[in-house]
């Protein structure tokens, strides 16, 4: 302290009192700046904020389009409307997600998560095989739709889950399988992606699975960071081997991955801890 007087001292007689002022000045800046560099460290950002708001709005769809049921995998709305294509979806990922279990000999769930399940097209497939089957989605329409696709194959034990958060899913006790599947690309920042992984693997049981899809960045598909509603359909890319990374470092166990390049979609495989047959 009495040091830090002395120096004061020392400037105010060599800089005089407006030498002074401006030093105090500058020190106040620099210590506004260093506060504001913590606290944008805890809170999303502005345009974080903007686009999560512009996110939620396109999704739940409130008018009705055609167009955004759609994107969300209705079946009989847009390329839907052929019913074998919506049926596709749930077939190609009850195969990956078989194959899935034979490498990490798991003989059968019991409950699990479907990440934005839009229109059902996975969950009808899913849902046979769990006595509970959550369904998390920021879009009320969407869930009611996959609750209606549930219905009609007679699955009772449907959970719908609407938020407007990551972190508003946190209540969901821990599950066998996550699955998230055509939405990592409409998450509005890398971020965001990030997150939810993070819940993915707090969500989960001990050995639980997770298959999650993600648009991998390449020559068509880059990060986008402005204008949601535009650039809806591949807002967030990663590079393969980042997303990998960034599955490792929340503390799964990323085990293979496999692309569809046609699409630059990128599935991984992951575990929370280690599967039943590797020692
Ligand atoms: C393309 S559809 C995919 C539906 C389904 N997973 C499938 O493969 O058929 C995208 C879904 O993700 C949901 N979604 C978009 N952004 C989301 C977010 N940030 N959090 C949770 N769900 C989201 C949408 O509402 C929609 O239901």
């Amino acid at each position: 302290m009495i040091v830090e007087i002395q120096k004061i001292q020392n400037l105010y007689k060599s800089e005089g009192f407006s030498g002074l002022l401006e030093t105090v000045r500058r020190i106040l800046d620099f210590k506004l700046l260093q506060m504001r560099r913590m606290v944008s460290k805890f809170l999303p950002s502005q345009r974080e904020k903007k686009l999560r708001n512009a996110a939620n709005k396109l999704w739940a769809n409130e008018n009705g389009s055609e167009t955004i049921k759609g994107l969300s995998h209705f079946k009989g709305s847009g390329r839907y409307k052929d019913h074998e294509k919506w049926e596709d979806i749930g077939n190609v990922h009850i195969k990956m997600f078989d194959r899935f279990c034979e490498m990490t000999n798991t003989d059968s769930i019991e409950s699990m998560i479907e990440y934005g399940p839009g229109g059902g097209a996975n969950a009808v497939k899913f849902a046979p095989k769990v006595s509970k089957f959550y369904g998390i989605d920021i879009a009320k329409e969407n869930l009611k739709e996959c609750g209606c696709q549930l219905e009609q194959i007679g699955f009772k034990n449907y959970v719908p889950v609407h938020i407007a958060e990551p972190k508003d899913c946190l209540h969901i006790p821990p599950v066998d399988f996550f699955l998230c599947v055509a939405v990592y690309q409409h998450f509005p920042s890398k971020e965001y992606g990030v997150e939810v992984g993070k819940i993915a693997y707090d969500l989960l049981k001990e050995q639980g699975l997770a298959i999650i899809q993600i648009r991998y960045a390449g020559k068509y598909y880059k990060p986008k960071k402005r204008d949601y509603r535009a650039n809806v359909i591949t807002f967030t890319s990663y590079g393969l081997d980042e997303f990998w990374n960034i599955l490792k470092k929340i503390g799964f166990e990323p085990l293979y991955l496999q692309l569809r390049p046609e699409t630059n979609y990128a599935y991984y495989f992951a575990t929370k801890g280690k599967p039943h047959n590797h020692h």
